[in-house]
């Protein structure tokens, strides 16, 4: 059944990251006052085991270091900024003379007062949940296992830890759980379900390949995630989804004539940089 236009949940993607530094505590606390349903967020393990919420392998594009995150200790990463990068990519300038052709000196993120150092370091994943936990209403945790094969069930290992820590790792049902664990990677999902039977887990996928047709998923699995480009090609995609009893979480849905069409779709719940935007199109802001 296609989900109604009311009921689609909103994921803010890497945080309300169109508006703040991706993956960064203002980041998620900007998609938690826009009133997202949830947050999406990737994880890698450090040279010392822990799982920080970065996207890229290496930490040059969104931060002030170089390096393979996996070579990296958390210490090392604790004194890299996260934030400043965004400056100069995504905020023009701000003040008198703003559009005007001269260039106005705009201040470094971090030394704007609503993105502090705090809010723009490295965010472990267990800070992450912390956020959640405290944030006084349900906000749903959707949590993207990135390059997993190459930790052979460690990254997998670590997560149900702390899931654990937090009392998230053995939900009564599916439905009930405001966590659920997505990759591109079928085995690492696999290794969650193994650990977890209940954890909701989401097959990502840029396209839809043989074993996808007709909208089935891996044993176990039941929820697709598409990207949009597969939604834009193959709209029937959806009901067939829906017909096999899965559901569909379609990423990334920042441009409003997607968001009309996971509308008219009915799907179940759009990934997106712009959570606030996409809340008021679909009659909720
Ligand atoms: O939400 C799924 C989506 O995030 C997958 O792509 O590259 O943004 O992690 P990517
Ligand atoms: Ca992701």
């Amino acid at each position: 059944m296609p989900t109604p236009r009311e009921t689609i949940k909103v994921i803010a993607h890497r945080g309300a990251s169109a508006d703040a530094p991706e993956h960064t505590l203002a980041a998620y606390r900007k998609a938690i006052e826009d009133g997202a349903d949830g947050l999406e967020c990737d994880v890698r393990l450090t040279a010392d085991g822990h799982l920080v919420c970065v996207h890229d392998r290496r930490v040059n594009r969104t931060s002030n270091g170089r390096g393979a995150v996996s070579a990296l200790e958390l210490a090392d990463l604790a004194g890299l900024d996260f934030g400043s990068w965004k400056d100069t990519t995504r905020v023009g300038p701000v003040g008198p003379g703003a559009g005007l052709d001269t260039a106005v000196p705009v201040p470094p993120v971090s030394e704007r007062p609503q993105w502090d150092a705090e809010r723009t370091s490295v965010l472990t994943l267990e800070r992450l949940l912390e956020l959640v936990s405290d944030a006084g209403r349900r906000v749903e945790l959707a949590i993207e296992t990135k390059h997993p094969t190459r930790w052979a069930g460690q990254v997998e290992e670590r997560l149900m830890t702390l899931l654990h820590r937090f009392g998230l790792d053995a939900p009564a049902s599916a439905a009930e759980s405001p966590v659920r664990v997505m990759s591109f990677s079928a085995r690492s999902l696999h290794r969650v379900r193994a650990a977890s039977p209940h954890l909701p887990t989401v097959q990502l996928m840029q396209f839809v390949g043989v074993r996808h047709r007709d909208g089935r998923l891996p044993p176990g699995v039941g929820i697709s995630g598409p990207s949009i480009r597969i939604l834009r090609g193959h709209p029937s995609y959806v009901e067939q989804v829906h017909r096999a009893g899965n559901r569909v979480h379609v990423w990334t849905v920042d441009e409003p004539a997607d968001v009309a069409l996971c509308a008219d779709l009915g799907v179940d719940a759009v990934i997106t940089n712009r959570p606030r935007a996409v809340l008021e199109q679909l009659g909720r802001g």
